[in-house]
Formats: structure tokens, sequence, C-alpha cells
């Protein structure tokens, strides 16, 4: 059934499982690859399903502006126009609207922004931003939140909490009107996912999930707010006091996070999904994801290195590309550098996720998970 999540081992806080959506399962602990603007940056989605992606995420704020939503939704929705055809999740727009510092500003009703594009006025409400995403046809989308600067002080953290919870009533709401009357839709059966926030008070992230379970029966749950600054500790603390909350046979997916140590400290607090730019970002810097942590192939020392990215990686790039020839296509400019790198970068958290539900299901989980961050972030001092 769609949006059913079975989790199948567990060890500790950290579970494995499938969770069904309308464009077919996805085995968690997953990573989502972040395709913003519908295309995972250099991939085509062929490349994505054959190192194993599920799920992909993109950006309501984003796709609002250009093409449109309308526009998305009239070339058959999100999984038609980018010919992806496994799930997708979209975010609400909450989280870019307020980092446009300077460019917005807020009241109870929503929020008055700039477009980064071409300057012109707009606003999103909690209704608006449902039909935008009842245009984009996701599986999976996200309510619109205020979204905090990291390490805000209780007072802040309290009220942008608080704002998110009645915003959630209003997206709820209007997503019950448009499931009922707006039927034919790119994605007719989709999920709406709350999000957590709270900074990085334990009172307020308790009060905030606790608050949202008794709003309704949600099929998963986000928690935001995090990996915006605060230091990793904080991080992790708030993931242990929300899966104490939350009910467990619902997903988690934790936004906007993370880098490689960030997914394995996750999934040992009971988080099922990920997205993070990280990794196609850094592919475009010229830095890889090893298990030895993160290396940049401009750093000289691997002019002549006739190795893989990985010695650990089984990608397309790693059994057929050595070092030194990514180097050089990076020092050359050329595109396939960009590429190979996303291949790459992209399939380590891929599969990261994949060797945390392998092991879960044998019952290393602990073990594994331990001796990785040991190793990865030995190389990473
Ligand atoms: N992406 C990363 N963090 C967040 C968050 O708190 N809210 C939303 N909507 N998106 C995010
Ligand atoms: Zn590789």
């Amino acid at each position: 059934m769609a949006f059913e999540l079975e989790i199948t081992h567990t060890q500790g806080r950290a579970r494995a499982g499938t969770f069904t959506t309308p464009h077919g399962t996805v085995q968690t602990p997953a990573f989502m690859a972040v395709g913003t603007l519908a295309t995972v940056k250099g991939l085509d989605p062929l490349d994505l399903r054959a190192m194993g992606a599920q799920m992909i995420l993109a950006n309501a704020y984003h796709l609002h502006l250009r093409p449109s939503d309308a526009l998305v939704r009239q070339m058959g929705g999100l999984h038609r126009f980018m010919a992806w055809d496994g799930s997708i999740l979209t975010d609400s727009g909450g989280f870019q609207v307020f980092s446009l510092e300077g460019l917005r500003k807020i009241d109870e009703d929503g929020v008055d922004f700039r477009s980064h594009i071409d300057g012109s006025s707009r606003r999103f409400t909690p209704e608006s931003v449902m039909r935008i995403e009842r245009n984009l046809g996701a599986d999976v989308i996200m309510q619109f939140d205020h979204v905090p600067p990291g390490q805000s002080d209780v007072p802040v953290a309290r009220d942008a909490m608080e704002r998110s919870l009645r915003w959630l009533a209003r997206c709820r709401d209007e997503f019950a009107r448009l499931l009922r009357e707006d039927a034919d839709a790119p994605t007719p059966e989709q999920a709406l996912f709350p999000i957590v926030q709270g900074g990085i008070h334990a009172e307020l992230r308790r009060e905030s999930a606790r608050a949202i379970v008794d709003m309704g029966a949600w099929r998963g749950f986000g928690v935001g707010g995090l990996s915006v600054g605060e230091a990793k500790p904080d991080m992790y603390a708030m993931l242990e006091v929300v899966d104490d909350v939350l009910p467990t046979d619902r997903p988690r997916y934790l936004m906007g996070v993370g880098y490689p140590e960030d997914l394995v400290e996750g999934v040992r607090r009971g988080v099922d999904l990920f997205d993070c730019v990280a990794p196609t970002r850094m592919g475009r810097n010229g830095a890889a994801l090893t298990q030895d942590g993160r290396i940049n192939l401009r750093n000289a020392r691997h002019r002549d290195d006739p190795g893989p990215l990985d010695e650990g990686c089984d990608c397309t790039v790693c059994t057929r590309f050595s070092r030194a020839y990514v180097r050089h296509l990076f020092t050359s400019d050329e595109i396939l550098g960009l590429r190979l790198l996303s291949l790459h970068n992209v399939h380590f958290l891929v599969a990261l996720m994949q060797q945390a539900r392998t092991t879960l299901a044998d019952g290393t989980f602990d073990a594994w998970s331990t001796e990785w961050l040991a190793r990865y972030l030995a190389g990473e001092r």
C-alpha cells in the first residue's frame, strides 16, 4: 500500500525497511540525490537508476520560479518532465525563502520575497505552496515551514516552531481539499510530511514533535532546521529527542543532511531518509568522497596516481578510471571531470546507505558503523 513503511530489521534506534510510494519502493535507510531544478546536476536519470538511487529530491521554490509549476504540470508532472519514474520528494521552499536574507518579509499569513532570478515580488503562503507541490506531482511533499537561523535562542526558535505548526494546520487543510477537488493532478496520491522544528533546544523539539503527532495521521515526518551551523553533537542530540517522540512505524527524513558521517550517525539515531547537495556540489569543486575522508583531485599528489577515487567503491568511475585521469580532466576543465565526480560521489552515499541496510539485516550494523566512522574521520583529520 502506498506510503506504508515496513520495518524489517532494527538495531538500537537504527532501522531498515521498505517505504512504498506511488512510484515504487524505497529501501531505507536511503540517500536522496538532490535535483533542485528537476535535474541532478550532470547526471541522467539512467545514471541514477544504474547506481541504485531510488528516490530523489526537487525543489518547489526553484521550479515555481522557473519554469513554473504550471508548466511542469502541463508537461505531465515532474516524473514525466525529467524522465525519472522513481520516487520524488519536493521540498516546500520554506528553507529557501528564509535564506533570502534581506529579500523577504514574514507575517503570520505567509512570506513576501523577491525572486533570486529576476527580482520580481512574490508571495508564498502555506496554501499556495500546497498548490505548487500538487502541480509538480512529487510522491512526498513537504509542509511550508518557518526555518529560523541556526543557533537561534529559545524565543526565536520557539516563534518559528510555533508558526510552523500553525502553517502545518493550513497545509494539511489545503492539501486535503486538493486531494478531493484536484483529483487529476499528475500524481493523484501524494503524502504530506510535516517538519519538526525547534532549533537546538530539546524541550522545543519535543514540543514540536508531540504537537505534530497530535495533528494528524502523517505518513512520515521531516526533521528540519539542522546542519545550519550548530555543533554536530547538538544535532545528534536533537535526533535522539525526536526519535523518542515520533512513532516508530513511519519514515523520518532528516532534511539537508549531510556529509557521510552525518548519514551514519543519523541512521544510528533512527533516521530513514537523507538528502544533501554535498556530493554533487563537491564533485563540481573537484572533491571526491572516499572511505578515508574527502580528497581533492586538484591536489598535485594525484597527478600520477593509477588507483581509483576510492579503493572500496564499485561505481562505474572507480572500476574504469584512475585518479590521475580524473585529475587531468579537472585541470583541463573538461566537463567529463564534473560528471565523473558527481557520479562517484552520489554513488558513494547511495552505497553507504546500502551498507547500512545490509549490516542491519545481518545484525552487524553497530560494529560496522563504529569502524566505518573511525576510518572515515581519521582520514578527515
Ligand atoms: N532543508 C534543510 N532544512 C530544512 C528545513 O528546516 N525546512 C525545509 N523546508 N527544508 C529544509
Ligand atoms: Zn566510485
